[in-house]
């Protein structure tokens, strides 16, 4: 019986794109903890050499590429001395904490260079409709780096919804997080991270969902954040003076309505007396999907998922066993540069992500002002 019903959702075939006949020349602006992840990846693949990097911090993109054995990397102090100095880049990675995401992301597509921008898109709505203005202006792209998005169980929900075994979707409920994890360092700072858990993991248990429902606009949000933990110098062990730069949220929820009629019911959490505030369950009028949660959200699902269904009028659970994933690191890598070399789509793209920026915007506004708000997206 299972096995009827799971035959319905075919694994997909990852179509083998053509590598660069010559080396692409790549630049990492930000070379802080991430951008190892990229420098690893990057290494991976035959067509790239990663060129430059820069820093504000002197020395740190130095330490960084030799901490990954790359060596003979040209190193400068900021991203707009990198881009005027490699007139031959071929894309760039931008791995800079959240504020520094939209204007080194607007220098490089000025430049004519494609951009892998991390996750969240940006800080304000008002910046990533700057960059997308951009992007148009331009001719050039960004992807952003959501590399949940090529994991086979994350992509399993996606054709879940799809094959409408679960009917119209009505209500979504997401989110997760954990009891105890603020992470310090750029995160927690208002002038480096801008928004907190909101911006770090919410906007990946938001595109998980959005994805698998076709990414809806947004059209009303009632949001709510605090901060009760991450001003405590306990939640530190390993330098508790980390409280006092503490100037985001640790915790939001919001409610969601979404363009079509289905709510969004989301919370998150660094920091809690909970283990988790809840799995993500999606709800359709002929079945729904429970998706374990997780502590980030930042690789795949958090355990098996349960298929509710009615199977000639009895009420069945149908368990999707967990398919084994790939290097999602390469993978968001590859997908990028397959896009710089086709010349085609960006693997992630701001016209989706956009929805995602306009939620945790609109949460944060929200929250402000104490009451619900209509979310209003500029023409780009
Ligand atoms: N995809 C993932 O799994 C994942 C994981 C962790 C972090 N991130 C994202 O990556 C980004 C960076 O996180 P991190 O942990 O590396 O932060 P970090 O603070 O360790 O590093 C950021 C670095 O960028 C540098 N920088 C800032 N503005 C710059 C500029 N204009 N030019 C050159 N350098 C500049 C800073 O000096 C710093 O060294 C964040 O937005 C975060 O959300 C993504």
């Amino acid at each position: 019986m299972s096995d009827a019903v799971l035959s319905q959702f075919k694994q997909e075939t990852i179509e083998e794109k053509k590598t660069s006949d010559r080396k692409l020349k790549i630049g990492i602006i930000g070379c802080g903890g991430i951008s190892g992840a990229h420098m690893n990846a990057y290494k991976m693949q035959p067509d790239v050499e990663i060129v430059a990097a820069c820093d504000l911090v002197p020395g740190r993109a130095q330490a960084k590429l030799e901490s990954k054995e790359l060596y003979g990397v040209r190193c400068y102090a900021n991203h707009k001395e990198m881009i005027d100095n490699e007139p031959e880049l071929d894309a760039v990675s931008v791995c800079t904490y959240n504020t520094q995401h939209a204007g080194p992301t607007i220098y490089a597509l000025e430049h004519g260079l494609p951009v892998l921008l991390e996750k969240p898109f940006t800080v304000t709505l008002e910046e990533a409709i700057e960059v997308m203005r951009t992007e148009k202006r331009t001719g050039k792209f960004v992807s952003v780096g959501f590399q949940p998005r090529f994991d086979a169980n994350m992509q399993m929900i996606k054709k879940i919804v799809e094959s409408g075994t679960l009917g119209e979707i009505y209500y979504i409920q997401t989110g997760g997080g954990r009891r105890r994890g603020i992470p310090g360092g750029s995160f927690i700072m208002k002038e480096t991270g801008g928004i907190g858990a909101l911006a770090d993991i919410g906007c990946y248990s938001l595109d998980m969902v959005l994805n698998a429902i076709g990414y809806p606009k947004p059209l009303t949000v009632t949001g709510y954040t605090s901060d009760f933990f991450g001003k405590r110098p306990e939640m530190y062990w390993y330098d508790p003076t980390e409280a006092e730069r503490f100037g985001v949220d640790d915790f939001a929820a919001a409610f969601i309505r979404l363009e079509g009629g289905t709510i969004l019911d989301f919370r998150i959490s660094w920091a809690m007396h909970a283990d988790t505030p809840g799995d993500t369950i999606i709800f359709g009028k002929e079945g729904a999907l429970r998706i374990p949660s997780t502590d980030c959200w930042n690789g795949s699902v958090g355990g098996e998922m349960t298929l509710y269904h009615d199977v000639c009028g009895k009420q069945t659970e149908t368990k999707i066993p967990l398919l084994p994933s790939c290097d999602l690191w390469y993978e968001k890598i590859r997908r990028f540069l397959d896009a710089v070399i086709s010349g085609g789509e960006a693997p992630v793209p701001t016209s989706q992500i956009l929805y995602n920026q306009a939620i945790l915007d609109g949460i944060v506004k929200s929250a402000e002002l104490g009451r619900e708000i209509k979310i209003e997206i500029p023409e780009i």
